[in-house]
């Protein structure tokens, strides 16, 4: 179905530039459907019952106390809704980890906001996805 859009010109002209970022496969209409599904899935994410997938991202000194230890009592604490994560150390004290969740969205950002709120870790970010299915 086709739908066209009345566009200022400056917006249209960052657009394009937009466009061009995302490389030769992917046309104006193309990146103007990416962004109604990004919008979508974000709003989606919010509403409460929704299934989700995260993957929380997490920097940390490995040599903090019992942290180590509490972030693994956390996981296995959640086990059912933790899929997958990945241990990467970046230098003698710190690491990188990405912990990849599924489940109901409250329960995954109470999930990442238990990790991310432990003594120790420094920085980190969750970034949700829905399980849905676009055209
Ligand atoms: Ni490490």
């Amino acid at each position: 179905m086709r739908f066209s859009v009345a566009m200022p010109e400056d917006l249209l002209v960052r657009f394009d530039q937009l466009v061009a970022r995302r490389g030769l496969a992917k046309n104006r209409s193309e990146v103007v459907r990416d962004l109604v599904r990004d919008a979508l899935v974000e709003e989606d994410c919010a509403l409460p019952g929704t299934e989700v997938v995260g993957t929380l991202t997490i920097v940390f000194d490995h040599h903090a106390s019992d942290l180590q230890e509490k972030l693994h009592s956390i996981q296995h604490d959640y086990f059912e809704f933790i899929v997958s994560s990945m241990h990467v150390h970046l230098d003698q004290h710190m690491c990188l980890e990405v912990i990849i969740l599924r489940g109901e969205t409250g329960l995954v950002q109470e999930i990442a906001n238990l990790i991310l709120g432990t003594k120790g870790v420094q920085n980190g970010r969750l970034v949700v996805t829905t399980t849905g299915h676009f055209a």
